[in-house]
């Protein structure tokens, strides 16, 4: 199973929303970490072949992106997703598993097993319109797999989740990358940082890392400190180091995590850097990186 991206570039007018992106994605689950604007839904919609490259080229087992076999081996949910707030959750599965020309009693067992993975089955005779936000992405996620898809694609699935869902939501994920291509998309860390084999860091339409989080993360490794300091000497600090983290602590003091190649201060200490650091190097405000 290889899904293989090649120098895939996408132009709109003047803007490289992607630039020669290339991956070659197995088996297990990938994050697609970015900021609003990176290009993640770009590149997404290319997977999909909803969206044409500018150049560059996509196979799945060798066979190109535009061939019917391919997309009978996708499934997907986009980040704007339209429900049908009257349907009943079952009853929308139907109605997708129609419109992708599954026959109708295949259809009904396929809704039921669906229903039953994502933990919707209790409420598959409700309306859509009385679903949470994480119910709602679950149903999502039920109708992207109606044809048993070899990979499937995320766009932002969890935007609007509450905390707990989150953790629903990621435990299904792992499951669902066991003996297939999962690739989801989010611009929060925690989202993938544990269930995601390969992270993928896109910044300003390029791919700026792609490995495990400890490959990632080795790229800041022995570069996170962290100090409290007067406010003066803060500042002064502030000018010139990307700061993480500050926080205000007590007698005027200020505590800083930061990211510098040398020793920033003779109060500093190296702290283990996280893939949160990582993230915030690169897209917190104002960052050149
Ligand atoms: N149809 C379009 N026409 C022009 N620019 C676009 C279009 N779609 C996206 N863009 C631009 O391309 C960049 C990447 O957008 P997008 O792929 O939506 O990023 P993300 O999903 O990471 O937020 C952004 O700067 C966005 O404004
Ligand atoms: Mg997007």
């Amino acid at each position: 199973m290889e899904l293989e991206l090649d120098r895939v570039t996408k132009q709109y007018g003047n803007k490289t929303a992607c630039d020669r992106i290339s991956i070659t994605f197995q088996k297990g689950v990938y994050g697609l970490l970015g900021a609003n604007g990176a290009g993640k839904t770009t590149l997404i919609r290319m997977i999909c072949g909803v969206l044409a490259p500018t150049s560059g080229t996509i196979s799945f087992n060798k066979i190109d992106v535009s061939h019917e076999d391919y997309r009978d081996a996708l499934g997907y949910l986009p980040q704007e997703f339209g429900y049908y707030p009257e349907f009943s959750a079952l009853d929308f599965l139907l109605y997708i598993a129609a419109l992708k020309g599954v026959p109708k009693p295949q259809a009904k067992e396929k809704a039921w097993e669906l229903l039953k993975q994502v933990s919707l089955e209790k409420d598959a005779r409700k309306r859509i319109k009385t679903f949470s936000g994480g119910m709602k992405q679950r149903l999502g996620i039920a109708q992207s797999m109606l044809n048993n898809p070899q990979i499937l694609i995320l766009d932002e699935p969890t935007a609007g989740l509450d905390p707990k869902e989150r953790i629903h939501f990621r435990n299904m994920i792992s499951c669902l990358g066991e003996d297939r291509i999962v690739l989801l998309s989010t611009h929060i860390v925690s989202d993938i940082e544990h269930i995601a084999g390969t992270i993928l860091v896109m910044k300003d339409g390029s791919l700026i890392h792609q490995g495990t989080r400890n490959e990632i993360i080795s790229a800041i490794d022995g570069k996170v400190w962290e100090c409290t300091l007067s406010q003066s000497d803060a500042i002064d600090i502030c000018k010139k180091y990307p700061v993480i983290n500050l926080r205000q602590e007590s007698a005027g003091m200020v505590f800083l995590r930061l990211i510098s190649e040398e020793k920033p201060c003779a109060e500093a200490f190296i702290a283990q850097a996280t893939l949160e650091d990582l993230y915030l190097y690169y897209f917190s405000e104002g960052s050149e990186q």
